[in-house]
């Protein structure tokens, strides 16, 4: 079975109204909701004093109507008596400011009254709700992301860095404390990094993050455990929220969740979406290990961008739904059920919106839902790929501090382009963090990977050793784990493994591009190369980096790797990637020429394929296996496939033909070819 439904919030609505919800759900064809998300203040009206009344109603509601519920625990909305009872529970900002109650998440994560607060109301819904045989999960708190600077978190902060470096040298050397007079003689000396007046220390600010990562885990850990003891067997997760502002270490907290579940919301509302939405699913999918995991939260008819909404076109909330299931997602989740009457997003969409049922968005809800019903089988399925990107928290965090070499070192961006390029060529392709086990993958991609340590070093190095394909984007390989350049010329941890040397880089100013000898321009970033083993690809054309090496490729044991040391535009990237994709040996999900070697370069380098955007990926169970076909072009594409579209219940024998906007998901017969 495949999940589907969304946040439920009946705290909002008179029980008349909770009658028709259950009604229209089962219309819609909705299995599973998230209840309670927001409900602190509804459950405890005062500190210690539980009504639990109408939950247990809504609760006995749902189950009567065939619904079960990820109940949340509500942790993420502290109702106003607890910031007056707690002053001290309140977020401060790097700046000093005490936050108070009036919008969500205010509460300081480390504040001892606010922890407590969280075991007692978690505690209290594990006691009552454990047994009821509409729970199907558990849902922690939502969104996990608050960042406080107290005092509270000046403590804790301390134990976390007295943990990681044992004692003040150590700490010290790491974050080259020598420099401006920043050595530490006391512990007490260390604060969270509040407010400075120039620039912060770099490894200050990145361990930081790290310790709110870990704090907001133990936060979490610390519910997940009242839950699973109240009832062991019922699966604990919380939804992962993603963003650059984000100081949670997704790929870390994934050993502590039993579902890895995100929320996702793309921000491009053009062709990007569905870049975007294939790139959060196939993250999602690298932190559950290449397992299954969960859309908690996607928009049924929203994309918000550019200052205003913009309603998604008709089928399209289908599209990145299923695009979502294809990537290994469990099911499709909303935010929200119903739209509220009030409040501070009651403009955000919902599968019942304010138009009420009558409506193409509840009509498209309802027939999604009927589609997700045919399509239960899937959900047995994995997805493998032969190519992976590597990702890594850290030099994200990292990549986001001042003082670096440009501003334009957006590491988000980074993957997303080289993961864009992949998906326009139907190439499927795994996260996978820079410590994992790489030997099933033909392909190793890293781009902007600025932190590496030696560990690091050592396992990319034996990848390649063992015939693996590496290839490396500018600005990795930069720095350690405490940032402290790598010496020797960069990218000091992979100069040996590239057989390069970089002795100075060059950023480029915006719209500035360097020509290269391929006749395509490079942008945002060039650097003085030198060869140490490697042979030239590529090169610089004209000003002062002339006849320098820009891509370099090298053969290290068994395998070979690339250098990319600039930044190439959209087709120049297609291009490119074409060639190392081909080279590896790996390639597209589905040949639209079966037996052409050279397809993968053809379909990463055509623009005609690039506005195509076919997306095909495969989830298959042993011998089985699921081919799902999602046409987001406006026009009409085939493709080859043999089978039965679950979705319309029709043979498909040899080619499948599909309408603009059109999917199909077909249960494959006869062998697959790869
Ligand atoms: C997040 C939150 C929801 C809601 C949506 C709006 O995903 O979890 O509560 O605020 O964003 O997009």
């Amino acid at each position: 079975m495949l999940r589907y439904g969304g946040d439920y919030n009946p705290e909002q609505w008179p029980p008349e109204v909770w009658e028709e919800d259950v009604a229209l759900m089962r219309r819609a064809g909705v299995n599973l909701v998230s209840v309670g998300v927001f409900s602190w203040a509804r459950l405890e009206p005062r500190e210690g004093t539980f009504t639990f009344g109408w939950l247990d109603d809504v609760l006995d509601l749902l189950h009567r109507g065939g619904v079960e519920v990820a109940l949340a625990t509500p942790t993420a909305s502290p109702p106003p008596w607890f910031s007056l009872a707690y002053p001290d529970a309140l977020p401060v900002t790097a700046t000093g400011t005490r936050l108070l109650h009036g919008s969500r998440d205010t509460y300081c994560v480390s504040a001892p009254a606010y922890r407590a607060a969280c075991r007692r109301i978690a505690g209290a819904l594990a006691d009552r709700y454990a047994g009821h045989p509409a729970l199907a999960m558990w849902h922690v708190h939502n969104e996990y992301g608050t960042v406080c600077h107290c005092d509270h978190v000046a403590a804790a902060f301390r134990v976390w860095l007295r943990a990681r470096y044992g004692d003040l040298d150590a700490l010290n050397d790491a974050w080259t404390t020598a420099f401006w007079s920043q050595h530490y003689s006391d512990w007490a000396q260390v604060f969270p990094p509040r407010a400075t007046q120039y620039l912060p220390n770099p490894t200050h600010v990145l361990d930081f993050r790290r310790f709110s990562s870990d704090e907001l885990l133990a936060a979490y850990v610390e519910q997940r455990d009242l839950l699973r003891a109240a009832s062991p067997g019922v699966p604990v997760t919380t939804n992962y929220v993603l963003g650059g502002w984000v100081p949670v270490d997704h790929a870390r907290w994934a050993r502590e969740v039993d579902v890895v579940a995100i929320d996702h919301y793309p921000a491009d509302a053009g062709p990007g979406a569905e870049e975007e939405t294939a790139f959060a699913a196939d993250l999602a999918r690298g932190w559950a290990g290449g397992g299954s995991w969960l859309l908690m939260e996607s928009a049924p008819n929203l994309i918000y961008t550019g200052g205003r909404m913009h309603a998604k076109e008709p089928g399209r909330m289908a599209r990145h739904s299923l695009a979502h299931i294809a990537r290994g997602s469990a099911g499709a989740m909303f935010f929200q059920w119903r739209a509220p009457r009030g409040g501070a997003e009651m403009y955000h969409s919902a599968m019942v919106p304010h138009a009420g049922p009558e409506s193409r968005v509840f009509a498209e809800s309802a027939e999604l839902g009927a589609v997700l019903g045919r399509l239960g089988e899937v959900a047995a399925g994995g997805v493998s790929a032969e190519v992976a990107i590597l990702w890594d928290a850290a030099s994200w965090w990292a990549s986001q501090g001042r003082g670096l070499p440009s501003d334009d070192l957006d590491y988000a961006a980074a993957l997303a382009t080289v993961h864009g390029a992949l998906w326009r060529a139907g190439v499927v392709c795994d996260f996978a963090a820079p410590d994992a086990d790489l030997s099933a993958y033909r392909l190793v991609l890293a781009p902007s990977l600025y932190i590496v340590s030696a560990r690091v070093t050592a396992a990319l190095a034996s990848y390649v050793d063992d015939g693996g394909t590496l290839a490396v984007w500018y600005f990795s390989g930069i720095v350690d784990e405490a940032l402290r350049v790598w010496p020797g010329g960069h990218p000091g941890a992979l100069r040996d493994v590239l057989g390069v040397q970089v002795e100075e880089f060059l950023p480029l100013a915006p719209g500035e591009t360097v020509g290269l000898s391929t006749g395509e321009r490079g942008e945002a970033w060039s650097e003085r190369v030198h060869l140490a083993g490697a042979g030239a690809e590529v090169s610089y054309a004209g000003g002062r980096l002339d006849g320098l090496p820009a891509i370099t490729r090298h053969r290290y044991g068994r395998g070979a790797t690339w250098y990319v040391s600039t930044r190439l535009p959209r087709d120049a990237l297609g291009h490119l990637l074409g060639r190392i994709v081909s080279a590896a040996g790996a390639g597209p999900t589905v040949s639209p020429a079966p037996g052409t070697e050279r397809l993968a370069t053809e379909r990463l380098a055509t623009e005609r394929l690039a506005t195509e955007r076919l997306e095909l990926v495969r989830r298959r169970d042993g011998a089985a296996s699921w081919l799902f076909v999602i046409n987001h072009a406006d026009v009409a594409q085939e493709v080859p496939a043999r089978g039965v579209d679950l979705v319309g219940g029709a043979p498909v024998d040899g080619t499948l033909w599909l309408p603009a906007g059109g999917y199909a998901v077909i249960r494959e017969a006869g062998p697959v070819a790869l």
